[in-house]
């Protein structure tokens, strides 16, 4: 998949490294007993395997029984918005990925908690799965609080960039929702330049408390709680595919 302005692919976009091109944190503190045991036991029935590279994902092979339509939400973190989000639409089967794993397991164990059936993970860089994916596979891609990357040389590694920004507006259906949130107004200004130069992304916002505030069926995340806590003033960001 081209980048419409560089012709580079996703991964090539972050600083030209082929395939995995991860930064931060994969592992963390040592994970404890019950975390251990749910990637163990429970991450096999929801796990989520790529492709080989320059294939193509089917849908239907991804739908949880139940359901037919997908949502992905890239760095669910501890993945309380994704339990929220896969509580309230059992009908949707909600795609998480997420490569550090204290945050897979913390997303394991609501899954286990509320019993969740419709949710299905990958354990890897969400570019990869963007690749992956067919045209209009996605009603819905959420990214929220990514990594911000504020120094110049690092910024290359933003997870929302114009090629990713190609790709969500590639694989959502018309009508089909992608929400940003950010902290950090040096990213968040870097967001809306990649969206808004997408013409065929429509920002929602008609005044300021609509990104100033959440929408309601949105839920608070951790790493939101700690913005907060810090003194920074998060915003929420809202387009349509048209
Ligand atoms: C600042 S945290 C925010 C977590 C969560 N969304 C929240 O709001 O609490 C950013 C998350 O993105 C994940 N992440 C970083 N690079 C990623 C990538 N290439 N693909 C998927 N997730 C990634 C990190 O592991 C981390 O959990």
């Amino acid at each position: 998949m081209g980048d419409h302005d560089t012709g580079m692919t996703l991964t090539d976009a972050c600083e030209g490294r082929p395939r995995r091109v991860l930064y931060g944190r994969r592992l963390g503190p040592r994970l404890k007993p019950n975390r251990r045991r749910l990637l163990e036991e429970s991450l096999p029935e929801v796990r989520l395997t790529l492709p080989a590279r320059g294939e193509r994902l089917e849908v239907a092979s991804l739908l949880r029984p139940g359901t037919d339509r997908l949502w992905l939400e890239i760095g669910f973190g501890g993945g309380e918005h994704l339990a929220f989000q896969a509580a309230a639409h059992p009908g949707v089967t909600h795609v998480g990925v997420e490569p550090y794993l204290n945050g897979v397991a913390s997303l394991l164990g609501e899954i286990e908690a509320r019993h969740l059936t419709n949710v299905r993970v990958l354990v890897d860089d969400a570019r990869l799965l963007l690749e992956a994916l067919p045209d209009g596979a996605l009603e819905r891609i959420a990214v929220l609080f990514p990594d911000p990357w504020p120094k110049l040389r690092h910024r290359k590694r933003r997870i929302v960039n114009r090629a990713t920004v190609a790709a969500f507006t590639r694989l959502l259906v018309p009508g089909g929702e992608l929400r940003l949130a950010s902290d950090d107004p040096g990213y968040l200004a870097w967001m809306l330049d990649a969206t808004l130069a997408e013409p065929r992304l429509v920002w929602l916002a008609e005044r300021a408390r609509d990104w100033r505030q959440r929408a309601d069926d949105w839920p608070e995340t951790r790493y939101e709680a700690k913005a907060k806590a810090a003194g920074r003033q998060p915003a929420f960001l809202r387009f349509r595919r048209v």
